[in-house]
């Protein structure tokens, strides 16, 4: 008679369950002791020297150094696995890449049956994402607008002549965009909710809110970025809420289009909750009735 056999684990695939179960635990540990990132209770603190952390001087000079590499980077159907941050040296990051092709998505729905297309980029530094559309969608021709600190500006002005820098917000006052783009500045704007319906105002036709340092869980919090690479100072931001974030742009006029995820949560030293970035698409709910109102646009050079 035929025996029945039942299965039993040798050592090595109980090795590897084992494994498998204890990987989460030391990843997890390991992400929150060597996180850059620290909660900071009590909410925003306009007097830390961190939330001026971006008027540093050594951004701008870190940025401009690595121009070059950037630009090279972008030449050639190699892949687009790159970022404008001075270590990132390769075309092969896979976190990059996913951010890229999510912002060639959005170009490409922005960009239907037309020839050009106006783009305003938010929190933009020297204006990397006009080099990245212009890689991404090189048969439309792209009329790009950056809006950043002065410093960054200046940059910008020298690197891209034919692009339009902006760092004082009432020189934006009244204009609209076929394409307004957010991507990681958002969340360091103090009050992000009155950003938010700028950008809401500014836009005609979509909205794209990228890599926002966002948790699914808890309310918005404060935290402290210290890096550790050169080229930057320690920056204060917000962790946004997601539902909070989708409720107030639905509040300005818009509708949620498509929602990005680009890599995976990252600790948050203190924090009730890990911080992950996510991206969103909106377009104004009613496209012809959304008029960039003025009153928003306060003066002032940043
Ligand atoms: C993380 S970088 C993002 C750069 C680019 N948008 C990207 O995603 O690669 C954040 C940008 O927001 C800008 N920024 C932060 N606070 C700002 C402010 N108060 N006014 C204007 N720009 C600001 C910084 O100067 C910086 O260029």
């Amino acid at each position: 008679m035929k025996q029945k056999q039942t299965w039993r684990p040798n050592l090595a695939s109980r090795l590897h369950s084992l494994k498998e179960r204890i990987r989460p635990f030391v990843e997890n540990v390991l992400n929150y002791l060597f996180s850059e990132m620290h909660y900071v209770p009590g909410g925003w603190r306009a007097n830390d020297p961190a939330a001026d952390g971006w008027k540093a001087e050594v951004v701008a000079d870190a940025q401009e150094k690595h121009w070059p590499t950037l630009v090279r980077n972008l030449h050639g159907p190699e892949p687009l696995g790159l970022a404008h941050f001075p270590w990132s040296l390769s075309r092969e990051d896979r976190t990059h890449h996913n951010v890229m092709m999510s912002y060639g998505y959005v170009l490409a729905r922005a960009a239907r049956e037309k020839n050009n297309i106006s783009i305003l980029d938010w929190g933009g530094g020297a204006g990397h994402y006009y080099l990245y559309s212009r890689a991404l969608l090189p048969e439309v021709a792209i009329d790009y607008h950056c809006f950043d600190l002065r410093g960054l500006c200046e940059l910008g002005r020298r690197l891209l002549p034919e692009a339009q820098f902006y760092s004082d917000e009432s020189d934006l006052r009244g204009k609209t965009f076929d394409l307004v783009v957010s991507s990681s500045s958002l969340h360091y704007f103090e009050n992000w909710h009155e950003t938010a319906c700028k950008l809401a105002s500014a836009t005609r036709e979509f909205l794209y809110i990228a890599r926002l340092q966002t948790v699914l869980s808890t309310p918005s919090f404060v935290a402290v970025h210290r890096p550790s690479r050169p080229g930057y100072t320690e920056l204060l931001s917000w962790c946004l809420n997601r539902r909070e974030v989708v409720r107030c742009f639905e509040e300005s006029g818009m509708e949620l289009l498509r929602e990005f995820v680009y890599a995976a949560p990252w600790a948050v030293r203190g924090a009730p909750e890990m911080a992950e970035t996510r991206g969103f698409l909106f377009r104004p709910k009613y496209v012809e009735t959304s008029p960039a109102s003025a009153e928003l646009w306060s003066g002032g050079d940043h």
